[in-house]
């Protein structure tokens, strides 16, 4: 599909589904790419663990967007997974930045509240996090990432690595020709071993340094790291 069809496509598709999504979690319906037109009001449930086994601070979080955005013919896209809330927040300050598509990564079966009880050393997350081959279904993969020469990734660190339903999508396309670059929310752990993880994994054209981002960074500091990448020179 070409670049303008594919955006026609995003809009049509993603209308249709912002409907269905407005109430949702973050994990919480099937998504296809979609452009920065469809990004309106959402409300999100922020979770942070202050550390690995710490309880969640739970906080909830309004946020209205008005910004229009200038065009959405661009080569990026901005793929992410999160549960809770806090990847999501600062995808979207990269797809306010970038102007890029977007798409959300959604388990065909969805991660309850117990599914990621981390404290419970038998939930589902942590299940699938101690097993490296593991590879949840993805309920609303893309037909195709042929259009974009540049990739944002964003996930929460679970257990110190990428959750595994990255890796699903990770191994499901060509990145031999792509330029990748990570991100994740955590409570305290670092980016590095899941982006040691995913340049093990794949075959990536060019893997940039990827950056780790606490719960609630705001856009001054996505913005930071994005201008240090220099994409546009
Ligand atoms: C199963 C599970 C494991 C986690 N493991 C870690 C961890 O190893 N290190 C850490 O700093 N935070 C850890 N966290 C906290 C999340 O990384 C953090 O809350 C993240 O911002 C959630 O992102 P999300 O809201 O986009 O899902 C874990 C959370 C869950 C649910």
């Amino acid at each position: 599909m070409n670049k303008t069809r594919k955006v026609l496509f995003s809009i049509i598709t993603g209308a249709c589904l912002v409907s269905l999504t407005a109430c949702g979690s973050a994990d919480s319906s099937k998504r296809q790419p979609t452009t920065q037109q469809e990004q309106t009001t959402e409300t999100t449930t922020t979770v942070e663990a202050k550390e690995d086994k710490a309880a969640p601070e739970v906080t909830e979080t309004n946020d209205s967007s008005t910004e229009a955005p200038e065009s959405t013919e661009n080569n990026t896209l901005v793929v992410y997974f999160s549960r809770t809330g806090n990847t999501e927040k600062i995808a979207e300050y990269l797809m306010d930045i970038t102007n890029a598509d977007s798409y959300v990564i959604d388990a065909a079966v969805p991660y309850t509240d117990e599914d990621i009880e981390y404290n419970n050393d038998s939930c589902r997350a942590n299940q699938e996090q101690n097993d490296k081959t593991v590879r949840p279904e993805i309920a609303n993969p893309i037909d195709s990432i042929d259009s974009y020469d540049t990739i944002f990734l964003g996930y929460p660190i679970w257990w110190g690595q990428e959750p595994r339903i990255i890796d699903t999508f990770l191994e499901s396309y060509d990145f031999s020709e792509k330029t990748v670059v990570p991100f994740c929310t955590s409570g305290s752990s670092g980016i590095e071993t899941s982006e040691k993880n995913i340049g093990e994994l794949i075959n990536i054209g060019n893997q940039l340094e990827g950056r780790r981002f606490p719960a609630g960074a705001s856009k001054d500091e996505v913005k930071e790291w994005y201008d240090t990448l220099n994409l546009n020179k």
